[in-house]
């Protein structure tokens, strides 16, 4: 890790990053559309990750929640009926407005800092984050913070937090595929003249599963279960992820990039991860209980 981890520097690289960059293809650059097929897939990893198809009973709160999509798909697809969600960046949440606009839902959403929650304590039933944790300066503290806010006996679902051998490991891969594409691609990662961060000023931790649960049983929690995902999806995504948005663009192909990062996906949770040990891949999930 390349950071000094000044807590503050980390929060501001945040901000800035998401604010100017992200908020403006962060739907392009992760395939975030946001319809049916949407709302049916982070259904469905949801019931995966808890091994079970139930309804959320309860208020829900899906913290770092960007542009909603969890939040979003969660409420239409009718899985929670109470719905918050918060974020530090006020562009992500005014793009997740829009997306709640036009799918004509009204959450209630705030601007925070996920280390100092402004809810009380033990008010929410569920706590839901997608990809965020990587971005805390300290993950133990933010997960003290969310184990104030839940109530004894509630769930908490962390999706998307990277392992930092299945980085390695696909990093390496992805160095044998065309070199011209994929520079090309970094390119319009750094890109952009005159910002002053980069996806590296926001990304600050990589895990291993042991780790992960090591900070889940300090801040709180019990049951804690671990799973792993993401290998020949993670190769895929780390090819064209850089060029959606910028230099592939239009749905119609978006959607076809999406199509095959669903089917990939469905390869490495069926077939890669009954072959493979969990620490080639690239994403790992948590479910534990408060
Ligand atoms: C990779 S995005 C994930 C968005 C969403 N959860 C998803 O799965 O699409 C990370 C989000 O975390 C937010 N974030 C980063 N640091 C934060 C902090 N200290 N407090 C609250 N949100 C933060 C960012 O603004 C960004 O929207």
């Amino acid at each position: 890790m390349k950071h000094s981890l000044d807590p503050k520097k980390i929060k501001e690289a945040n901000i800035k990053y998401h604010n100017e960059f992200e908020s403006r293809i962060y739907r392009d650059r992760h395939l975030q559309f946001l319809d049916e097929e949407e709302v049916e897939e982070v259904k469905e990893k949801l019931f995966c990750i808890r091994g079970k198809a139930e309804k959320i009973q309860g208020k829900l709160l899906d913290i770092g929640t960007g542009i909603g999509r969890i939040l979003l798909c969660l409420n239409k697809g009718k899985v929670i009926e109470n719905g918050f969600g918060c974020d530090i960046s006020l562009g992500m949440l005014s793009v997740c407005q829009q997306n709640a606009r036009q799918l004509g839902i009204n959450p209630s959403i705030a601007c925070t800092d996920l280390d100092y929650l402004p809810y009380k304590k033990h008010i929410f039933d569920f706590i839901i984050g997608g990809a965020i944790l990587h971005h805390m300066p300290d993950p133990l503290m933010t997960l003290k913070e969310v184990s104030r806010i839940i109530k004894p006996g509630g769930e908490v679902v962390f999706w998307g937090e990277p392992s930092r051998t299945g980085h390695f490991i696909v990093g390496k891969i992805i160095l044998f595929l065309p070199k011209a594409f994929y520079r090309l691609g970094k390119m319009f990662v750094k890109d952009q003249g005159s910002k002053t961060w980069s996806e590296e000023d926001v990304d600050v931790h990589r895990f291993s599963q042991r780790e992960l649960k090591e900070i889940f049983l300090k801040g709180g929690f019990s049951n804690i279960q671990i799973t792993s995902s993401g290998f020949l999806r993670s190769i895929w995504q780390q090819f064209f992820a850089p060029l959606q948005g910028r230099i592939i663009r239009g749905d119609k192909t978006l959607k076809f990039i999406k199509k095959v990062e669903r089917w990939l996906e469905r390869v490495d949770l069926g077939i890669m991860s009954r072959i493979f040990p969990h620490w080639i891949f690239t994403e790992i999930r948590i479910h534990a209980t408060k």
